[in-house]
């Protein structure tokens, strides 16, 4: 059963006050919800319902009066009370069992700790609630425990009291002074040890940060508190936003079903997005690590300050914290390099999802289970949407935007319509036709033509906008567009001036301007332009939009080599790389164009072009972007394809590869700036490059990296290139010695399992599904659920896209397996399968498996994704 946002009602009663009693014992934690509840005037409904999942209810008292079974009615997940409608103090006392929730959703434990994750419905698998987000309430929880066994109790806000008590137990009281929705509640108990630091807020108070870690992984928690205190200041700097308790801790949980999340003064963080050490993690993990970090500490104000008034509002909170931590992240390393990665992100996955059968828009209309919506759609699209706004008023007015936004919002739960509402406040401007970005789904595609007049000197860009129909709407109006476009010319970008435009509103730099398209057809006029340009269209990528302009491969090149923007030198030398492919699937065979080789090879050998931008010009596009762009080629002709091209490209630049791997120097010390990350990370994509055409340097090289490598990043990379390039009995010696290394630590074992099930081999299944049984393996854990199976499915074409259906097969009995025991994972791990009607023949083999499920006695989650994937 759905539930839709045209429904949406105030809550019929407020909780102005929750008082919780958390005591645990083994398999019994009883919880005790004393709440102060007020009838909301504007509903006059004197029924309160309460949601509650899994409880066991042992009493309930209506202030203080025990209710009998006349005055109340439980059933299917909701309890009702007849009549209040006075305010008063309701009481519930609950059971229920933390050690068995293997769903990690409410209470729960995990190894050695009891931890929590309420977003978005598990508070209500707690105690009985008003569980959702427009139900602010200030929280006071007693928690009890063992205290040999629990000796740390941690909950939201300040510790107000503590003690021991008879029978080796003992407490703690905290108290938050903050509203909050019911999701961001949170409570920690057990076995952990804490780094310690503080930061100093601009208005000079003093906030204890505490990092709270099982005692082996103290060693890893430096960097995390490193990016916490320069998240901490650049959010002061950049939006004006303090942090507000005295306390800020953070816990590290090994069993987590996402990255992180940001209860209130109280983090719960997967272990993979908060611990780091150079010996163990890689630099992709390490800034991983400061973005997640950042991220959950900038929900503090935008998700916990300003929060959303229902669930449709989702990407309110999570697209504006995606954007300000992705500016963070550009801020603190290479903003181009971080903007290749979202974009890249952005149009290989979240495309994918906006043309699959689970397109939805930025603010869905209607979900049966709202967990299924926590997607790169809410989250990468709903960034891009606020980031078009940016672009569209410019930092100033952008700035007064969300200071506005904060101002008048502070306390409350909001919506999206809000959140444009002070961006129009500020700059006057009207954006109603850019909200249709929020609620209709779809990449729209861009259809640009040029033509120049030698003449006249004009120049004219005719672009036209076509959105596919989606799952909610066959018809697209027009999307309101921000194009970013320069004009090259022979010595560099040329002055821009459109031809209805007074030169007296030209701007100092005029070499670069932002178009806004509106229609579905228009054309944009420069006048004064006396060479024939090559256009850079949607610079930094302005709008996440398929970009189509037939571009020959002499424009790319110019692009790729003198575009005066570093994203768009990429763009090119991706859009170089779908030409390539293009061709070879139209010859049948892979011809390299020599001009694109010599355009690379010198970009590698300039020494001012960033090297981890040149690292990402040698790749080419992946097999999941290509089948976006050649949607008729079987998968796996591509993949061929693409692996082919790539064995090319690396003989043709073998030289200028070699020189990158030799001049790296593996002994010294590490570092993970930006600087340091790019040379490492050229370096290691040159040595994978040259062992995927066996060359004899990398046969050599692979091997001392992985041997003599001084952090994880360099010992992987030596790792995956002798999987690529060794005999099999090197390969398996190679990787039973990196295990024997790394056995204790639970995240380098999961990206072995990674690696393992990545491998493009004949028996790579088999050797996937034995290391199910491996004693490293577990399916309570997600992070090795993902690392195992969601590597196989997401990463793996040549082997998840086996002829035989195997790989689906095996996928459908991973997603059967964990459909009732853990449905948040199993809905994400099911994705794969629901994009079938793209692969032709192939996609019968995913429909049946689809079908196989869909026969299953399924959670909500599963049965969601797969019935919208087959219908
Ligand atoms: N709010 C968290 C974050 O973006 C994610 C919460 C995930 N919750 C869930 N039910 N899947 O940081
Ligand atoms: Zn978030």
């Amino acid at each position: 059963s759905a539930i839709y946002l045209a429904d949406y009602r105030e809550p019929t009663h407020w909780i102005d006050e929750t008082h919780l009693d958390v005591v645990i014992f083994p398999d019994q934690t009883r919880v005790t919800a004393r709440l102060k509840i007020t009838p909301n005037a504007a509903r006059a409904v004197s029924e309160l319902v309460l949601d509650g999942e899994g409880l066991q209810t042992q009493a309930i008292y209506w202030n203080d009066a025990r209710l009998t079974q006349d005055d109340f009615d439980e059933c299917d997940g909701k309890l009702r009370l007849k009549q209040i409608n006075e305010s008063g103090w309701l009481t519930t006392e609950v059971i229920i069992c933390p050690e068995s929730n293997t769903a990690l959703e409410g209470l729960y434990r995990s190894r050695t700790m009891y931890c929590t994750q309420c977003e978005a419905e598990g508070f209500r698998k707690i105690t009985w609630y008003l569980d959702r987000p427009d139900v602010m309430s200030v929280f006071t929880t007693r928690l009890e425990a063992d205290q040999s066994l629990c000796p740390v109790l941690l909950s939201n806000g300040n510790l107000v009291a503590s003690g021991s008590l008879p029978n080796g137990r003992h407490f703690a009281t905290w108290h938050d002074p903050h509203k909050k929705p019911s999701y961001l509640f949170a409570l920690v108990a057990g076995q952990l040890s804490c780094v310690k630091d503080q930061f100093v807020t601009a208005s000079n108070r003093s906030v204890a940060i505490e990092v709270y870690v099982e005692p082996k992984d103290l060693d890893k928690c430096s960097h995390a508190i490193d990016s916490l205190k320069r998240a901490m200041r650049w959010d002061e700097q950049n939006y004006g936003r303090e942090y507000d308790l005295d306390i800020y801790m953070i816990v590290a949980v090994d069993d987590f079903n996402m990255g992180a999340m940001e209860n209130k003064g109280l983090n719960i963080f997967n272990t993979s997005c908060v611990l780091a050490s150079a010996a163990t993690t890689t630099d992709i993990g390490f800034q991983r690590v400061e973005a997640v970090v950042a991220h959950e500490y900038f929900h503090n104000w935008s998700g916990n300050r300003v929060t959303c008034r229902d669930w449709f509002q989702l990407s309110l909170k999570e697209g504006f914290t995606v954007y300000r931590d992705a500016e963070f992240s550009a801020d603190m390393n290479s903003s181009t390099v971080k903007r290749i990665e979202d974009v890249n992100l952005l149009r290989t996955a979240q495309f994918a999802e906006d043309a699959g059968p689970l397109a939805h828009p930025v603010r869905p209309a209607s979900f049966i289970e709202i967990s299924n919506f926590y997607t790169l759609t809410v989250y990468e699209k709903g960034a891009e949407l606020v980031r078009m706004l940016a672009t569209l008023l410019g930092p100033e007015y952008f700035r007064k935007g969300t200071d506005l936004y904060f101002e008048r919002h502070d306390g409350e739960a909001v919506t999206c319509d809000d959140f444009v509402a002070s961006m129009e406040a500020v700059s006057s401007r009207d954006l109603s036709q850019f909200k249709r970005w929020y609620s209709q789904a779809g990449t729209p595609e861009l259809i640009v033509s040029s033509q120049y007049s030698e003449a006249y000197k004009t120049f004219r860009l005719t672009i036209e906008q076509r959105c596919p129909p989606t799952p909610e709407a066959a018809e697209k109006a027009p999307f309101h567009i921000p194009i970013r476009v320069s004009l090259l010319g022979a010595a560099g970008a040329l002055p821009l001036k459109l031809a209805n435009q007074a030169v007296g509103d030209l701007p100092e730099d005029n070499t670069e301007m932002i178009l806004e398209l509106t229609k579905s057809e228009q054309t944009f006029e420069f006048a004064g332009v006396h060479e024939r340009p090559v256009p850079s269209l949607l610079r930094g990528f302005s709008a996440p939009v398929n970009l189509r302009y037939a571009y020959s491969e002499t424009e790319l090149i110019t692009l790729l080599m003198q575009d005066t923007d570093l994203f768009n030198r990429w763009s090119a030398s991706q859009e170089l790389g779908v030409l390539a492919v293009s061709n070879a699937i139209k010859a049948g065979t892979c011809e390299l164009s020599g001009d694109w080789v010599n355009a690379l090879q010198a970009n590698l050998q300039r020494d001012d072009l960033d090297p981890a931008v040149m690292a990402y010009m040698l790749q080419i596009p992946s097999v999941n972007y290509l089948h976006d762009r050649f949607p008729e080629t079987d998968i796996l002709t591509l993949h061929q394809t693409r692996q082919d091209l790539v064995r090319r490209l690396a003989l043709s630049l073998a030289d200028a590869l070699r020189e990158k791997v030799l001049a790296y120097d593996m002994r010294q010390p590490y570092e993970v700036s930006a600087a340091a990350v790019a040379v490492r990370s050229l370096s290691n994509t040159a040595l994978l490059l040259l062992a995927e055409a066996k060359d004899p340097l990398a046969l050599r090289e692979s091997i001392t990296r992985f041997k003599h490598a001084n952090n994880m990043t360099d010992q992987l990379a030596g790792l995956r290139a002798i999987a690529r390039c060794q005999s099999d009995n090197v390969v398996k010696e190679h990787l039973a010695a990196f295990y024997s290394q790394w056995k204790d630590e639970a995240l380098v074992v999961n990206q072995w399992l990674s690696l393992q099930a990545t491998r493009d081999e004949a028996d790579t299944l088999v050797a996937v599904q034995s290391l199910t049984s491996h004693p490293c393996f577990s399916w309570n854990n997600p992070n090795k659920v993902r690392a195992l199976a969601g590597a196989f499915a997401n990463q793996n074409p040549g082997q998840f896209h086996r002829d035989d259906g195997a790989g689906y097969e095996w996928l459908a009995n991973v997603v059967l397996k964990l459909n009732q025991a853990n449905p948040q994972l199993a809905a994400r791990l099911v994705t794969p399968l629901t994009q079938w009607r793209k692969h032709g023949q192939r996609g019968q083999l995913m429909f049946s498996q689809l079908q196989r499920i869909q026969g299953a006695t399924l959670s909500k989650d599963v049965f969601e994704v797969v019935n919208k994937a087959l219908t």
